[in-house]
């Protein structure tokens, strides 16, 4: 039994949230750091210190998975030397198939196991936690999620979901499993929230989703993405950047690709995965679309918007894919020529269609494969950024770089990360920087 009330005083009370995986689980980290605050807790940054240490944990691959595992290996210790702190395990991880017996299995030590839509139940989660003597799962795919606190970390840039879970279940992927149907948020609330943070001094706004172009989709009243996106840009005259991930192709229209062009605020950024260049392949990952789609979304953003930067996904190894699909991948990268591009090896993962494939890719042809496309998106990565040298980007600051202390970083629109000297702490400005230098990943440049 562990009563917290009596042990510390509500100031000497202190938590840690180790953050996996994607945005969504930075912003749920957010809602769960909000609630924390709310109860008096303060953030630490090692675990010894933590009385509260939460894991909100990613199920996406095998090697987010293992990461988890690792961690929760070195806690053992942890606790056995601090019986009284609460140790919670949160997030996709927790939901995925067969994880709440590997932990009744192999780590009894954990006192809650919670799938990311316990989010509004998070309080009495925590008291059950603190006295039950055993592990707590909370395992139910149901939550609503409006009006839940939230405390953010930077003063200027902000996550702001619109929609929860994914109806589209990709053969591959386990985010429908482990995150529920999607649920769009309400208008009305997503706008209530842009406007606080404008009025808090906020300077970008990033609307998440798992597929921000079916928002609305399921709202009884009629708003797609587009008129979302353009209520949004309406909020504020130019000291506000909005973007937003991610976008599927199949449901990326022409409105939206318009409503970026006349928009003031909106990042010229498309964030599109492509995931295949094999038409057999896609309709195997249960994309419903083609390469030929795809081609027509990229002439478009081309057009529409010329000075834009379009990103993507993609994996390689998908089960059955032969030479012929990966040099198909291999073409329409070449084709595209995309300012970046994430790659991924397959990973099989418990509970999906393609898992279950006989004809899964043998580890060492994806490592082969995935090395190529890599050689050749870099490659690709260097001549974009090279027509970007000599010119002036707006760049709004992101803080100190992590590598060089003399050095400041911050973003163009287009998301390109750029680095430049400067003395003074412009955090959260906007400034205009000449392109000196450019580089794979990033671009050197200095204050104009
Ligand atoms: N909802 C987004 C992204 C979801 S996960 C979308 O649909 O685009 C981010 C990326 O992880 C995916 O785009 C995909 O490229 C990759 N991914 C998902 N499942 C994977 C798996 N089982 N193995 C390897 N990569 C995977
Ligand atoms: Fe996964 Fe596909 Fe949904 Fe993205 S759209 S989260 S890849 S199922
Ligand atoms: Fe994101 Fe990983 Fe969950 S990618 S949605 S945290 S499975």
């Amino acid at each position: 039994m562990y009563d917290l009330s009596m042990e510390k005083s509500k100031a000497e009370r202190k938590y840690l949230i180790l953050t996996y995986g994607c945005q969504m689980n930075v912003s749920d980290s957010e809602v769960l750091a909000g609630y924390l605050e709310g109860m008096g807790y303060s953030a630490v940054k090692n675990e010894e210190e933590a009385d509260i240490l939460i894991i909100n944990t990613c199920a996406i691959r095998k090697k987010a998975e293992e990461k988890v595992y690792s961690r929760l290996g070195m806690l053992r210790e942890l606790k056995k030397n601090k019986p009284g702190m609460i140790i919670a395990l949160w997030g996709c991880l927790a939901q995925h198939e067969g994880i709440a017996r590997k932990i009744k299995e192999r780590f009894k030590f954990i006192d809650l196991v919670s799938g990311p839509n316990a989010l509004e139940r998070f309080p009495e989660l925590l008291e059950k936690a603190g006295s039950a003597g055993k592990t707590v799962f909370d395992l139910n795919l149901l939550g609503e999620r409006e009006s839940l606190p939230v405390k953010r970390n930077d003063g200027f840039k902000a996550w702001v979901p619109i929609s929860h879970g994914c109806n589209n279940f990709c053969s591959y992927c386990v985010v429908p499993y482990v995150r529920g149907p999607e649920i769009s948020r309400l208008p009305e609330k997503i706008l209530n929230e842009t406007k606080e943070l404008i009025k808090n001094g906020f300077k970008e706004v990033t609307l998440l989703g798992q597929n921000v172009n079916s928002y609305g989709k399921d709202l009884k009243q009629k708003i797609d993405f587009a008129d979302l996106l353009r209520t949004l840009d309406q909020l504020d005259n130019n000291s506000l950047r909005i973007r937003f991930m991610t976008s599927h192709p199949k449901d990326f229209s022409e409105k939206v690709i318009r409503t970026i062009a006349e928009g003031k605020n909106i990042c010229e950024h498309i964030h599109l995965p492509l995931q295949s260049g094999s038409d057999r392949i896609l309709k195997e990952m249960n994309r419903r679309y083609n390469r030929e789609f795809y081609w027509k979304i990229i002439e478009k953003i081309r057009t529409i918007i010329p000075n834009s930067s379009i990103t993507t996904d993609i994996i390689v190894g998908f089960p059955g894919e032969d030479e012929e699909d990966f040099a198909l991948t291999m073409e329409m990268v070449e084709r595209v020529r995309f300012d970046a591009a994430f790659t991924f090896i397959y990973s099989p993962r418990k509970g999906t269609k393609a898992a279950e494939k006989r004809n899964q890719v043998l580890p060492e042809v994806k490592r082969e494969r995935i090395i190529k496309l890599n050689k050749k998106q870099n490659r690709i990565n260097l001549e974009k950024n090279q027509s970007l040298l000599g010119s002036i980007q707006e760049v709004l600051v992101e803080g100190k770089s992590k590598t060089d202390i003399n050095m400041y970083t911050g973003r163009t629109r287009t998301n390109k990360i750029v680095h430049f000297p400067c003395t003074e702490n412009l955090t959260g400005k906007f400034i205009n920087i000449k392109i000196k230098e450019i580089r794979t990943w990033n671009l050197i440049g200095i204050i104009d």
